[in-house]
């Protein structure tokens, strides 16, 4: 029979010594040694050792034969001190010698155990994730989580920000992504459209008057999934009436620091702001990792007389010349590794990497080739800070290659060759991005979204030939390379959104099917607004030292958008489909 719970398995320690107690919880280990059995008892709390042995009650004995690992307990029993206490354990001075034993629920056998490090696929522990979660290591994370959750609220609250919630059910938000759809059964034919993020209802609540607005918002996006993308997440999403950009970072930097005040106990130290400019020139990436150095230099016009084909031709093509150095890299990259290094950036449309060794005669590899005429290695290593011994990577091509190429390549080169130091945190922000960029096909599309506000001095610039220097007052926060979160002051005029959207091409139609109801309220007095989101599930990742975000989410889905635990997305019956008006067109060879 169940009794009431006396203690948690974590909460024992030498003074309760002779109380009796009952807990409850799985048996984490167990091990009989002839007559005499260990029961470690694990909770959410932590664990305890039971003792079952010539003091123990003969039923209680028999009992703890059938016990198997993962078998749900109730024990009863006195708690003794131990002969020899276990340092590893927070309960490790006392044992429970058990009065009663008694089996809660058996256990099928486990496709894996629960320990802190297991060898299971993460498919099998994904098909299991009710085992998978029941592992403290993953306990951890989503307490982490929690914490991290719970000081954003109390933090946001005490800033005078209201919890507001916005619609699931909605029409298209667009973030950048595909949409899922939700078929209505009452207007056949008519599709709602799952929120990319609350953006359009964070601003309508400006509009209404609510001053400052936050969310813990679900966001849904059909998008090809990475380590840090699900295609559904959360975000602490939030807007700000009569803000500037400074307000807004200053409020989403105490967000950061609430999390990790509340769940490392760590103060950030002050946050370097970047422009998008100096980020690309100095790392390739808008998401820099500031942990380690090796930032590019650009040899452009110092290489502008190079014959080297690669060299030459990018040149003669309009392109850039950009490098770093790889400090005392001479000795320790392989020839092997350089290889694979090329491989690697060639998948960013570079056409190879130009790499040298400086060492005591000089420069060796393909980089010597590449010197004008009259340069010596010296002067290389000049340009680029670079001394004997170190190793130099060059890579030559159009603005649009040699930016992320480089940029990965920094990333993934001083992760091989451990120079980042795991457990820190560098924070940035990164902010003055351009409003638009091109997309594959050579049209302009926003950088953020088509709310962020043109800087008013460039508004003329839409649709013009200047729409490529039109800035904005965006801004990210980004830890370790990862993009933490974003936001922007937005668009308060409906002319000027209706006149973004002509810039984007969007016929006049399309705006008021898609974004009448936003022109709308953009008219009829809507404040200067902007806000910002933060990813909760990178921010947790971050804070926990996890790789992926999935183990930040309870209940995650495959790189492949499936949760195999519930097998979704699954077929449905026909009559649903037919009560919905939607029929299935199986996908066509
Ligand atoms: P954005 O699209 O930059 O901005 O998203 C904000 C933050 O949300 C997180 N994020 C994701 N996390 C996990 N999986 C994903 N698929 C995913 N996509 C985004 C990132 C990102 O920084 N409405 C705007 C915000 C604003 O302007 O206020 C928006 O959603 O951490």
């Amino acid at each position: 029979m169940l009794e009431p719970r006396t203690h948690t398995c974590g909460a024992l320690r030498a003074p309760h010594a002779g109380a009796d107690v009952v807990v409850q919880g799985w048996a984490q280990n167990v091990r009989d040694r002839g007559g005499v059995v260990f029961l470690v008892l694990r909770d959410r709390y932590g664990t305890v050792q039971v003792t079952i042995d010539e003091r123990s009650p003969e039923a209680v004995r028999e009992a703890a034969k059938k016990v198997a690992q993962e078998y749900v307990l109730q024990v009863r029993g006195t708690v003794v001190e131990r002969f020899k206490p276990n340092e590893e354990m927070a309960t490790g001075a006392i044992e429970i010698v058990a009065k009663d034993l008694e089996i809660l629920a058996p256990t099928k056998p486990l496709p894996f155990a629960i320990a802190r490090d297991i060898e299971a696929t993460e498919e099998t522990r994904l098909s299991y994730r009710f085992l998978d979660l029941r592992r403290p290591v993953l306990q951890d994370k989503l307490v982490a989580r929690h914490k991290a959750v719970f000081a954003v609220r109390r933090y946001l609250d005490g800033e005078g920000f209201l919890e507001v919630e916005t619609p699931i059910l909605t029409k298209s938000t667009p973030e950048g992504a595909r949409d899922y759809l939700v078929p209505s059964r009452v207007h056949p034919g008519q599709w709602y459209a799952l929120p990319q993020s609350p953006q359009l209802f964070k601003q309508i609540l400006m509009v209404s008057g609510f001053d400052r607005y936050f969310q813990i918002a679900r966001c849904f996006r059909d998008e090809d999934l990475r380590a840090d993308r699900q295609p559904e997440f959360t975000q602490i999403d939030l807007e700000m009436s009569f803000a500037t950009r400074e307000a807004v970072m200053a409020v989403s930097e105490g967000i950061v620091r609430a999390m990790w005040e509340a769940v490392l106990g760590e103060e950030i130290p002050e946050i370097p702001v970047l422009s998008f400019a100096e980020s690309i020139a100095r790392f390739g990436l808008d998401a820099p990792d500031l942990r380690f150095g090796m930032e590019h230099v650009t040899l452009t016009d110092r290489l502008a007389g190079s014959t080297f084909p690669p060299v030459a031709s990018a040149l003669a093509e309009g392109g850039i010349v950009k490098g770093f150095v790889v400090a005392g890299g001479a000795e320790g990259v392989s020839r092997k590794v350089l290889d694979a290094w090329t491989v690697f950036v060639k998948t960013y449309g570079l056409s190879g990497l130009l790499w040298g060794k400086l060492g005591a005669d000089g420069l060796s590899g393909p980089l010597a080739k590449a010197l004008p005429e009259g340069a010596s290695a010296e002067d290389l290593a000049g340009w680029m800070g670079a001394s004997q011994g170190d190793l130099l990577l060059v890579a030559a091509g159009s603005p649009t290659h040699v930016h992320p190429g480089l940029g990965r390549l920094r990333v993934h080169a001083a992760k091989e060759l451990g120079l980042v130091e795991e457990g820190t945190f560098a924070f940035c922000w990164v902010v003055d991005f351009p409003a638009f960029e091109k997309d594959g096909e050579g049209h302009w599309t926003p950088m953020h979204h088509p709310f962020t506000a043109p800087r008013p001095e460039h508004v003329d610039w839409l649709g013009t030939e200047r729409m490529g220097e039109i800035l904005t007052d965006a801004y990210d926060l980004v830890c370790n390379g990862w993009e933490l979160g974003g936001g922007s002051i937005r668009i308060h005029r409906s002319d000027v959104q209706a006149k973004v959207f002509d810039a984007l091409r969007l016929p006049p139609e399309q705006q008021q099917e898609r974004f009448g109801f936003l022109l709308e309220a953009l008219a009829h007095g809507a404040p200067p607004h902007g806000g910002l989101a933060f990813g909760v599930d990178r921010c947790v990742a971050i804070l926990t030292g996890s790789d992926s975000i999935r183990d930040v989410i309870a209940f995650p889905k495959t790189a492949r958008a499936q949760c195999l635990m519930t097998d979704a997305p699954s077929r449905v019956p026909a009559e649903d489909l037919a009560a919905l008006r939607v029929r299935s067109v199986e996908a066509q060879d």
